[in-house]
């Protein structure tokens, strides 16, 4: 059997397989209110029916204007439950664990309303100049991330993914170049992690299962996190009590990328062999061979698969054909699958 579609525990969650759905704002909410449409459904739940070990929700605002459009996925209040759990029921009924990833845009958000960072700098000419965020606004936003946990939690999900990523809030804060405080939240390296610190200690209050955290481990940029600094925040988060550690890159600030098959790999096999914990792969693995060798060469324990599971939700079939294994159909297909 293919070490891609046997099982794996992650803390107390077994995922039947190791395909995860990559994290993908989809900008569709409806009423711009942040909640479930009939989209979401018939989107997660194909994923599903295709036998994705793991679905994890798009990025999702634990705060209202931390959204980074309108039509972004909310966890903001008690009123979004009720859709993520019907859909979690839908999903699990097919034998997906699901996750959530809990989101702020910082900076990066583009609303017509204020908008907030550590330091007051635009991303670029094309975004808005944030409001540089007070002690209150810090310590109100990670509490908004605790009950955005509750919420998850009520809502049935299996994991959590905190988005620490893309040059979005918490990235803002981990990284030098968007980071200009004076205050116990800026500085040193060790400051500069605080805010996720106690993002993460505030979830634990009301979240017992698996956390993982996405982040850029590469900034492109001469002045941004270097890769001891990436070292020193993922060895914190692993003594912090986070399952894995999801490993992409850039977006902290305007910068060209050069992307290839596993173009962030690299930095996922050093933090999975130097620090010792849980990565998860992603970027450009669009086949099960690719996936197969990231999992037995030990450079990954997860593979995340983003673009090609929106071009095809049955993927993981298809990864399982060119790897000569079986995968088990949903009941209703087993003629056709096998
Ligand atoms: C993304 N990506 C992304 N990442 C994330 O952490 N949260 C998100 O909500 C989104 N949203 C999103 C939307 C769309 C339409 C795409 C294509 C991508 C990034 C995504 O999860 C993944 O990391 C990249 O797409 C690279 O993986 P693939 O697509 O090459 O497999």
């Amino acid at each position: 059997m293919s070490l891609l579609l046997e099982p794996i525990d992650v803390k107390h969650v077994t995922l039947k397989n190791r395909i995860v759905m990559s994290p993908m704002c989809m900008y569709s909410c409806t009423a711009e209110d942040g909640k479930i449409t009939p989209f979401h459904i018939t989107h997660y739940t194909s994923r599903a029916i295709g036998q994705v070990g793991l679905i994890m929700l798009e990025a999702s605002a634990v705060q209202k204007e931390g959204r980074i459009s309108p039509y972004d996925l909310g966890i903001w209040d008690d009123h979004h439950i009720k859709g993520l759990k019907d859909l979690n029921a839908t999903l699990h009924s097919y034998g997906t664990k699901t996750a959530i990833q809990l989101a702020h845009a910082g900076r990066k958000a583009e609303l017509p309303t204020s908008i907030f960072a550590p330091s007051n700098i635009a991303f670029n000419e094309n975004y808005q100049q944030p409001i540089e965020m007070s002690l209150k606004a810090i310590h109100q936003t990670i509490d908004a991330f605790k009950q955005a946990a509750r919420r998850a939690s009520e809502a049935d999900f299996d994991i959590i993914e905190i988005h620490g990523a893309h040059g979005y809030l918490i990235n803002q804060f981990l990284s030098p170049l968007t980071n200009q405080r004076n205050d116990e939240y800026g500085g040193s390296v060790k400051n500069r992690y605080r805010f996720l610190k106690e993002i993460i200690s505030s979830i634990k209050t009301v979240w017992q299962g698996p956390i993982f955290v996405r982040i850029s481990t590469d900034e492109y940029h001469s002045k941004g996190n270097t890769l001891d600094e990436i070292l020193y925040f993922t060895e914190q988060l692993k003594q912090d009590g986070v399952e894995l550690i999801d490993c992409s890159s850039g977006g902290v600030v305007p910068a060209k990328i050069k992307t290839f098959p596993g173009y962030q790999l690299t930095r996922c096999e050093r933090i999975k062999q130097q620090i010792g914990i849980y990565t998860g792969a992603v970027g450009l693995i669009t086949t099960g061979i690719q996936a197969e060798e990231i999992l037995q060469n030990d450079r990954a324990d997860l593979v995340f698969i983003g673009r090609a599971l929106l071009r095809n939700p049955y993927w993981a079939k298809e990864a399982a054909d060119q790897l000569g294994d079986n995968i088990d159909p949903p009941k209703q297909y087993v003629r056709a699958w096998k």
